[in-house]
């Protein structure tokens, strides 16, 4: 049997209890750094391969890392995410949320759960592979930045553990059949910072505006002004979202209140673009504020950086998937999408990649989105990211 076609076997063997563990995984989902059970689930998974763990960093205690191999040889490192998401499951499946109200709406568990089967593989051919490899799973991907508090702890640098070389990151994509792979050099995902404006008038009977100053007016002038942030002031070659998400004033029909606010996302692809889109949502918003007499207060909150992929190592990616699963079933991503990831943190330290697994099973049209009540990470997509984590370390070079 050829080494290509035994490492096969191996994941073939190992997917039934893989997808076992995912769907344990999927049953308890929790909230960003509330991951205690699943970190549970994982660190009893690797004492039952032999694998030694760190349990928890600063700040982040339900991360878990390890390492295998040998340490004088330069290190690569995989991660996966492991929380979920405030959503009430409406899958039906027989391993659905025993946690009312939480659901892996994300597919995280088959992050997690493709993570451990690698290392379980992995293990097995330790002393072989041309690297030592650090496994990471991190916890709050889902708005709580998990994974710069990683990078704080010093999982990259060599503080904890040896000292990373290259990371690769999955994720299970919707859209994409099973079997297929999809990555682009540079850019892939955007810099999600939040901005929230709130306008203060003077309150008064809604009989008698002309004796305050309305903020409810001043609030929704300016959620229509800043739609031409992006049709009139960025440049319309690159790339650039403003939404407004939330918008909160008022408690009665005839009266005029004192305060409005308003929240939203801001959606960018570079650092200029990230400056300059905050600079025009304020500018605009304080100008209609001052224009109506309003005082007004801008918070900007940053959100994750934009994921910029090393071309190299989005070459390497492409080269083992187009090997591995044939040339049609890995797809060159053309453009950005506008959504976030914080892998991020870790490609702004280090060269890396993070790709998208697909994982709409062959005889379906459509499947659900990331973040609907019925999507579900689907386990035949298990054994394609194993295989693929697999590869990028069996065949890294320096
Ligand atoms: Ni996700």
């Amino acid at each position: 049997m050829s080494v290509q076609s035994s490492i096969q076997s191996s994941i073939d063997q190992a997917l039934p209890r893989v997808a076992a563990l995912r769907h344990r995984l999927h049953q308890i989902p929790e909230l960003g750094y509330e991951e205690f059970k699943t970190a549970e689930a994982i660190r009893g998974e690797l004492d039952a391969l032999g694998i030694d763990h760190v349990d928890g960093v600063p700040d982040a205690p339900t991360a878990t890392i390890a390492w295998i191999g040998d340490l004088r040889k330069p290190c690569v490192a995989l991660r996966a995410d492991i929380d979920a998401l405030p959503i009430l499951e409406r899958t039906g499946l027989p391993y659905a949320s025993t946690h009312t109200g939480r659901m892996h709406a994300c597919g995280h568990d088959g992050h997690t759960a493709t993570l451990l089967g690698t290392a379980g593989l992995l293990k097995s051919m330790a002393n072989e592979l041309p690297v030592c490899v650090k496994f990471l799973w991190q916890p709050a991907e889902e708005g709580g930045g998990g994974a710069e508090r990683l990078v704080d702890a010093g999982v990259l640098d060599g503080t904890l553990g040896p000292k990373v070389s290259a990371i690769f990151g999955l994720h299970g994509w919707p859209g994409l059949k099973v079997g297929t792979v999809a990555t682009k050099p540079g850019t892939l995902l955007a810099a999600t910072d939040v901005f929230a404006a709130t306008f203060t008038g003077r309150g008064c009977h809604g009989a008698y505006p002309h004796m305050g100053i309305d903020p409810i007016v001043t609030a929704c002038e300016a959620v229509l002004n800043l739609q031409q942030f992006v049709s009139r002031e960025f440049d319309p070659t690159d790339s650039a979202v403003v939404t407004v998400g939330t918008i909160h004033s008022g408690t009665a029909t005839n009266v005029i209140p004192d305060t409005a606010t308003i929240e939203g996302t801001a959606r960018t692809l570079h650092s200029a673009a990230r400056r300059q889109i905050r600079e025009g949502i304020e500018r605009r918003c304080g100008g209609i504020a001052a224009a109506n007499n309003c005082a007004f207060r801008f918070d900007w909150t940053e959100g994750y950086p934009p994921t910029v992929n090393d071309p190299q190592m989005s070459e390497y990616v492409a080269g083992i998937a187009r090997t591995l699963l044939g040339p049609e079933h890995f797809l060159p991503v053309s453009r950005p999408s506008m959504g976030g990831e914080d892998f991020a943190y870790y490609l702004e330290k280090i060269p890396g990649c993070f790709f998208l697994v697909g994982v709409e099973p062959p005889d379906k049209q459509t499947y659900p989105s990331l973040h609907s009540d019925r999507y579900d990470f689907t386990d035949a997509a298990l054994a394609v990211g194993m295989r693929m984590f697999v590869e990028l370390v069996k065949g890294f070079r320096v």
